[in-house]
This record gives C-alpha cells, structure tokens and sequence, in this order.
C-alpha cells in the first residue's frame, strides 16, 4: 500500500502525515503513484487561494514541469534504475506533503488562519521545495533514457527548486498588518471602521455571511481541537474578530441551512438528567476523552489506556474478550459532556491533564474578543430593535449561535439587554423570527442572570404562548426546554407551575410533538416536580398514562429512560403511584428493568416498583411475585447498580420475600388485603 488515503477532514491543519513508501515497492509502482500525486497537484490553481498565492504558483508549476519528465518515462515504459529509486522515494513524500499544504491553503473557513499563519505557510512552501531540489540532485539522470530537452527541463527544475524566492507576499503581509491593527484597536476600546473590515473580507474573498460562518466554525473548531495552548488567546481574538464581522458586515442569512434549527433534541437538557453517563466506568470522573471499546462500551481514554496496558485482554464492564484493542474517539458524547460542563460552570480541567478548551469558561479568552463581543451585542440588540423585519430574524439568528456554548458571551449578550427585545420578537406573526427569537431565549435562559431577566421583565408569560400556541412544533419545543432551564430556579418551579398554562402545555406537548419535543416535555415537567407542589398537578393534567405509552412504545429509546425518571418522581405521591397500578404497568417497568441498558433507567425502575408496592399494598406485590424474573433483575441490581439503586433493589426484595412467607403461610390475610386495595383503585 504505498497511496494512503487521509481523510481530509481528519487531518488537522498543518500537520502532514505523509507516507513513506515501503521498501519493496518496485520502481514502476512508485513511479505511477508519484504520477498521480503530481496530477492532484496540478489540478490545484494558484487562483483557488485567497493568499499564498506566489508560493503556490511557483510550486504548482515546477511540480508540472516534472510530470513531463515522469510522464516520459512511464509513457516510453523506459527502464528506471534502482539507483533512481532514492530520489522516487524522496519525491513520493514531498509531494504528498506539498499536495496536504496546498489542501490547507485552500481549505474552506481556513482564510483568515492561513492568512495569519503566512510566515509559518512560506517556511512549509520553502522548505517542501527544497527538498524537492535534494531529491533532484541525487537523480542519476543520464541513466535514463529520456530526451535531451526533458533532461534539460528537470535540471532547470533543479536548478530553480535550489533557489527559488519564497517568502510571504507583499499583498498578504498588508493584509495581515490591517488586521493586526483593528485586533489592537479592539483590545483598546476602539470600534472598527466598517470600511476596513469589508476590505479585509473582500481580500480574503469572504464574500457572504456564509463564507463568514465557515471561517467561524473553523476558528471555533481550531479553538477547541487546536494545538498549542499558547496559540488559544490569538485564536479567540480572531474569533471574536469573525463574529464581529459576520454581525456587521453581512444583513442576509444565506446558505441552505440557515433555516434549519439543530436536527437533534435539545438533548443537553436531557443528559442533565442522567450525568452518571458521562462517568467513566473505571475512574468515575467526568470523561475528557471518552473512546468507545469493539463491545460497544465507552471509558476514558487515560483510563482503558491504563487498564490495556496492564495486560488485560477484556472489556472492564462486560467482561467480553476484546477483538480489538482499538478505541473509537465518541465525539457526541465528548461534545455533551463539554456542553453540560458549560452549562454547570464546570472545568474538566482540574483532573491533572490541561484542557485547552477555554472557550466554555466564563472568561473571554482574550481582551480583544472581549471587546469585540460586547460592541457586537450593543449592535445586536439596536438591530433587535430598530432593524427590518430581516435585520431583526438575523440578529435573533446570531444570538442563538453566540450564545451556544460560551458563559462569557451570554453574560455579555443578556448585560447588553438582548433579552426583553428578543421576548417581544415571540409574538412575531413571522414563523422564522419566533423560532430564532425563542432559541436566543434557550441559550439565554442557561445563565443565572438571564433566567432573572426573563421573569423580572414578564417573559414567562410570552414563552408559555409559544409553548401553548407557537407557530410550529420547533417553536413550541424549543419553549419547553426554556421552561426546563427556568425550572431549575428553585422559586421559579412554583411560579411556572402555579400558571394554569405550563402543565398543561407541556402535557399537550407530549401528546403531539415529535420526539425532541415530548422529550423536552417530560424533561420539563420533571424540572417542575422537584417542587412537590407541583406533583399533584402533574398528575390531574393525565401525564402518567401517557408516559407508560410512551416507555411502552419506545422500549429503548433515551426517552423512555427520561419517561420513567418522571414517572419514579410521580410514583412517590399516593396518587401517582394508583395512576400506575391502575394502568396494569407493573409487567410493563419490570420488562424496563430488565432490558435497559442504562443503569439510570433501571434505578428509576426499582423506584417506582418500590412506591407501587407501597402505595398499592398486597396487590401490587403479589403481581411482582408472580413474575420470577423480577428477583434476578433486583439480585443484579445489588451487585453493579449504585449505592441508592442496590438499596431500593434490597428494600424491594425484602418486601417480596416477607409476601413468599405470608402468602404460604396464612392466605385469609392477603383475601383482605385484596379486597381494599381494589377499592381502592
Ligand atoms: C464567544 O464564544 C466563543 C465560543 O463559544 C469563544 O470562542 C469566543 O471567545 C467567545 N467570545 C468572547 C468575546 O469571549
Ligand atoms: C419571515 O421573515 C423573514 C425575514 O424578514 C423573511 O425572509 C421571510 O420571508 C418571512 N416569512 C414569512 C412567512 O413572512
């Protein structure tokens, strides 16, 4: 295998995993690979960069220039001397690491980074052509056979290849010193004049607001993955720099998915529910890295590494042989636990290994993004208020992305007062400015200060209304999970519930939301029963029957674990607790117990096993002692589940065996017991 295939979005910037051709390889072989290298390269124009643009001419063309040469030969199908083969070898992998560089320069939202990284881009080009001249100068050119005029053309290549000029362009390096004044301008205070940010964008050819996001996303990316930690402040600067420009400088949302709200649930809401999952099985830390084992089972990296180390050849929570001692990065579950660590002011930090991930701190990362951020929030909120119809959807729209994930920006968004005009965008009769205005709220809502701000100006009654009546689904949804947030105040939990709209909605919602929104319903009202008073109410609304529909229908599905953390809440109340027996749903959560395969979800269980048999006396007790695999369930909960779940497991087996000794013992008792319990219900 002498061609390996990098996948490009794998490859981070700059670095260039070239591979070195093996030691076997005839010279044919290396010859064609080497040819299509240099086709790849070629079909590479200097047009297609926004600056390099010297540097990858001159590279382009001397690299064709030896296609003629390589070409000859595998054409004339001429003899390749294995004393040729060095410099075939040597050639093979240069070209590679100039076709990954030339990949880099024109890499989508990479511009302004390339930009910025002109010197360390002219040194890659300087240094790959160099080398390209060394591998020349070992060619034993007069023993091919190829004409005279090729020859001549490869030592010119040579020749040039020794001596070539590459430095950074002069166009670029004005460039680079405007912007480096406008960063230090911001760090001083200074607004930047809208016409040298659109000359800078037009000299970067960033020409739509798209083409801006782009390079946000990949400063974002760099930020986060990026290498050097001493690289991060620069990087945050140019950060705020883009989000500044994408807020000022572009009044039209373009790009197919602008639209488009996130595909996925409002899932971190849930994962709240359930941050066990984000332990690592061995360490019981928060994961920082979390890979994924061929059982199918996640751990942090550190740790299984450790545990493979020692020598062991099975999967630690399954006890399965492993196949392979491969460990797949899980970047969804890497990318929640981040997020649910922003949302709780957490730091993965403190467990020794550095994180480089500072943008989810409530510091900014650097005074010229600070900066930035809060000229561009005072901007959005005068287009919040004064802009068309349009300016105000987008700056709704930029808000929701700002405040995605970073504690200093929202803080800097809900300071600057985006929140009460955002609140009045919810009666918007327009669907695309309710649903953008409510999912600024959402991120919003995540801070402290903003949940404040919310109620202090009278926003719960303008979010009920779009959980009640929003103009779609998404909105409504989105409404919920804002509820969900606002639930976690513990004085809030009252004044939702004590509305006569919340639960009920919420409760609609359920019924007929997709399957994102019945989960940010359920998760909601589960926010809301943590004050007790609201647990009754629940219950009137009809919830309990229709989350046993929902675990039934489902089986297991993450909804179904969120569905029995409310209904274990519910079981605790007398009323709740009938609702289920009345249902006929023992058979259904035993069924839960057992197949689960989230130990949260079976906890919740045995909970609400616990409450029924409580609640519902010799009864519900009896069903469950009928069915025998319900005590295997409980024997294994005792040994692996958590302390509370191996306790309520212990409690409820307890239970069944006093029922066995009971019921075998003196029946007239149970006969009566019967009977109340079916007056009862
Ligand atoms: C805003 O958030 C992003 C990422 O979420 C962060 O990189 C950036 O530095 C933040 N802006 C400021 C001014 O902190
Ligand atoms: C909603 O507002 C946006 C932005 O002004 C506009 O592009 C869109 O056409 C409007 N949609 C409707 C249905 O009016």
């Amino acid at each position: 295998m002498i061609q390996k295939k990098f996948d490009q979005i794998d490859r981070r910037i700059f670095s260039f995993p070239a591979v070195h051709p093996c030691e076997a390889v005839s010279p044919v072989t290396l010859l064609s690979s080497l040819i299509i290298l240099s086709q790849d390269i070629s079909y590479y124009q200097s047009n297609s960069f926004a600056t390099q643009r010297r540097n990858a001419r001159e590279t382009i063309r001397q690299i064709g220039i030896l296609v003629v040469f390589l070409e000859e030969i595998h054409d004339r199908g001429l003899v390749v001397p294995e004393s040729a083969v060095l410099c075939f070898s040597e050639l093979h992998l240069t070209f590679q690491k100039i076709r990954f560089l030339l990949e880099d320069c024109s890499r989508e939202g990479a511009r302004l980074w390339i930009l910025m990284k002109s010197e360390v881009v002219a040194s890659q080009f300087r240094v790959l052509i160099r080398t390209v001249a060394t591998a020349l100068d070992v060619l034993p050119l007069d023993s091919i056979d190829v004409c005279g005029e090729v020859k001549e053309l490869v030592e010119l290549v040579a020749k040039q290849a020794r001596k070539a000029k590459i430095e950074v362009d002069p166009d670029d390096e004005r460039a680079m010193r405007r912007l480096v004044s406008v960063l230090d301008g911001l760090e001083k205070g200074m607004e930047p004049e809208f016409q040298i940010l659109k000359w800078l964008l037009d000299f970067l050819e960033i020409k739509t607001w798209s083409d801006c996001n782009k390079e946000v996303k990949f400063l974002e990316e760099q930020c986060v993955e990026g290498g050097e930690e001493r690289e991060v402040p620069f990087l945050t600067s140019l950060l705020g720099f883009m989000y500044y420009c994408r807020g000022r400088i572009f009044d039209t949302l373009d790009g197919p998915n602008v639209e488009q709200t996130d595909v996925r649930c409002n899932i971190e809401v849930l994962s709240c529910l359930n941050p066990q999952d984000f332990r690592c099985p061995i360490s019981l830390e928060l994961m920082i890295d979390p890979v994924t084992l061929s059982t199918g089972q996640t751990y942090d990296r550190s740790s299984i590494q450790k545990w493979l180390k020692a020598g062991h050849t099975i999967c630690p929570k399954t006890g399965e042989k492993l196949t392979s001692t491969e460990l797949v990065p899980n970047t969804n579950l890497r990318k929640l636990i981040h997020q649910f660590c922003a949302d709780n002011g957490a730091s993965l930090a403190k467990t020794g290994k550095k994180s480089h991930d500072i943008t989810r701190t409530i510091v900014s990362g650097s005074p010229a993004a600070a900066e930035a951020m809060k000229f561009l929030s005072r901007l959005l909120v005068r287009k919040l208020i004064f802009g068309t119809s349009e300016q105000k959807n987008k700056a709704a729209y930029e808000i929701r992305l700002l405040a995605k994930s970073n504690i200093y920006n929202r803080s800097c968004l809900i300071e600057a007062g985006t929140i009460p005009p955002l609140l009045n965008l919810l009666y918007s009769f327009n669907k695309s400015i309710q649903e953008n205005a409510i999912a600024a709220l959402l991120k919003l809502s995540k801070h402290a200060s903003g949940k404040k701000v919310m109620i202090e100006s009278g926003g719960l009654r303008s979010i009920l209304a779009v959980l009640k009546r929003g103009m779609s689904l998404e909105a409504r949804q989105i409404a919920a999970a804002t509820i969900f947030y606002l639930s976690s105040v513990k004085g809030y939990r009252k004044l939702i519930g004590e509305t006569d709209e919340a639960i009920p909605a919420l409760v609609d919602l359920i019924k007929e939301g997709t399957l994102c929104g019945r989960k940010n319903a359920v998760v909601a009202l589960f926010g809301l029963v943590l004050y007790p008073g609201n647990c009754q109410r629940v219950i009137d609304a009809g919830t309990v029957p229709l989350l046993l529909e929902t675990v039934a229908s489902l089986d297991k599905h993450e909804l179904v674990t969120d569905s029995v953390a409310l209904l274990a809440t519910l079981a605790e109340s007398f009323d709740g607790a009938i609702a289920i027996l009345r249902a006929a749903s023992l058979p259904l959560i035993t069924r839960i117990l057992q197949s689960s395969t989230s130990q949260a979800a079976k906890e919740h269980c045995v909970s609400i096993l616990l409450c029924c048999c409580n609640n519902g006396g010799d009864e519900a007790i009896s069903v469950l002692a009928k069915d025998p695999s319900v005590m295997s369930s409980l024997y294994s909960l005792t040994t692996d589940g958590t302390a509370q779940a191996s306790k309520k497991a212990r409690s409820l087996i307890k239970i069944l065996h006093k029922f066995h000794e009971t019921s075998s013992s003196g029946q007239g008792c149970q006969a009566l017991t019967h009977e109340q319990s079916v007056h009862v219900w």
